[in-house]
């Protein structure tokens, strides 16, 4: 065997491999743009149409892992994704520019759907992705929280100025109630009121171009899911439950009530699946296990993956510090699967489906 990869031996490689969007091989739509090889180094150019960069750090280590496999004698394998930039559409009658809009919805309070919005948040921002993070839990707003942040927004030529969190290699915008209103004050909304405040959060915060929306949502009442239905055209909701059989039932209920406002399902995710004791290693299945991966199969809904119980997750939500489940090896792969996951199924059916046409603002 020579020691050069010919063009040819590596073409081949990347036709055996499917594009995260369209499924079809890397190499049938023009995508690969340069192969350049020498007896020490292989670069690859390859350019993808999703906008997730997570997917385009699991296509580049995908790549990477075949030509090391393929071609051991080579010292130094690069691979450059190049995607293809288009800018945020404006989604909407309320001008938020953003290319994907997740919405994170439970039927139940308390089963670690803010956890699971601000996770899915964090994780999309770290991988590279332009991330914002709308607390649409206008009665129990609690990212501030969760994210360790607080104070009420500056307003600049009238609009407000998110809160910035720090995730590393960006800062995220974050928006929530709990930011307008002084902490410990019950403010009693109307449904009006309630579309009003919600509408007024995504068009008058200066998001900045997004790839993605997260929207954490108030448990329960479709008022918030049917606000956000006419207000922009949600790519899909992401259903929180935990095993057991009441919260199963109220997400099923939650699930018929997106279907009934036409928001897509994009996945369920089944939080405190299960405790391992620090102790013993000993499992216990606190609220039982598996009803989650159960009802989405019954219901034909993705699911996206499990979050064991685990002292730490608290700790950090205690300590406005939810970003450290990724650095925590414990919990990161499982954070990780469901931003995976996520995202490789919404791009898949971005493939498949142009995003909905939005209603007018009522
Ligand atoms: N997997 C988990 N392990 C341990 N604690 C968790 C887990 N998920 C959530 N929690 C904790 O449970 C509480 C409720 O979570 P939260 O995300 O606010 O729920 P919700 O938004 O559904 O009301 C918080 O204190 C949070 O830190
Ligand atoms: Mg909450």
């Amino acid at each position: 065997m020579s020691a050069t990869p010919t063009a040819a031996a590596i073409h081949a490689i990347l036709a055996d491999i499917a594009d995260p969007e369209t499924g079809r091989p890397l190499t049938a739509m023009g995508q690969v743009v340069s192969v350049v090889a020498d007896a020490s180094t292989i670069a690859v150019t390859v350019g993808l149409t999703t906008h997730s960069a997570l997917l385009w750090n699991a296509t580049r280590a995908r790549i990477e892992e075949r030509l090391r496999t393929a071609f051991p004698q080579i010292a130094k394998v690069s691979v450059t994704i190049a995607p293809h930039d288009r800018p945020p559409l404006k989604l909407g009658q309320l001008g938020v520019e953003a290319k994907s809009v997740i919405a994170v919805g439970s039927g139940k309070g308390g089963v670690g759907k803010s956890t699971i919005a601000t996770s899915i948040a964090i994780g999309l921002a770290r991988a590279g992705s332009r991330t914002g993070l709308l607390d649409a839990d206008v009665y129990g707003p609690s990212v501030p929280h969760l994210v360790g942040l607080s104070g009420r927004p500056q307003i600049e030529n009238g609009k407000i100025v998110p809160q910035m969190l720090d995730v590393g290699r960006s800062q995220m915008p974050v928006m929530s109630m709990g930011f307008m209103v002084p902490p410990g004050e019950a403010v009693v909304w109307r449904g009006p009121m309630l579309h009003g405040a919600i509408t007024q959060m995504l068009r008058d915060t200066l998001w900045g171009p997004l790839d993605y929306l997260v929207i954490d949502m108030p448990p329960g009442t479709g008022d918030v899911a049917l606000t956000l239905s006419q207000a922009l055209p949600l790519s899909g909701a992401v259903v929180v439950c935990t095993p057991q059989d009441v919260a199963l039932l109220d997400a099923t209920k939650a699930i018929a009530m997106f279907r009934k406002v036409n928001i897509p399902l994009l996945g369920m995710v089944e939080n405190m699946s299960f405790f391992v004791c620090p102790d013993t290693q000993k499992r216990y299945d606190i609220f039982g296990t598996g009803g989650a991966r159960r009802t989405a199969q019954e219901l034909d809904i993705p699911f996206l993956g499990e979050v064991p119980i685990q002292i730490p997750i608290r700790e950090h939500g205690d300590a406005g510090r939810t970003a450290a489940n990724f650095d925590d090896p414990a919990s990161r792969p499982y954070f990780e699967a469901i931003c995976e996951r996520l995202i490789g199924n919404l791009a898949a059916t971005a493939a498949a489906k142009p995003p909905m046409p939005s209603l007018p603002v009522l």
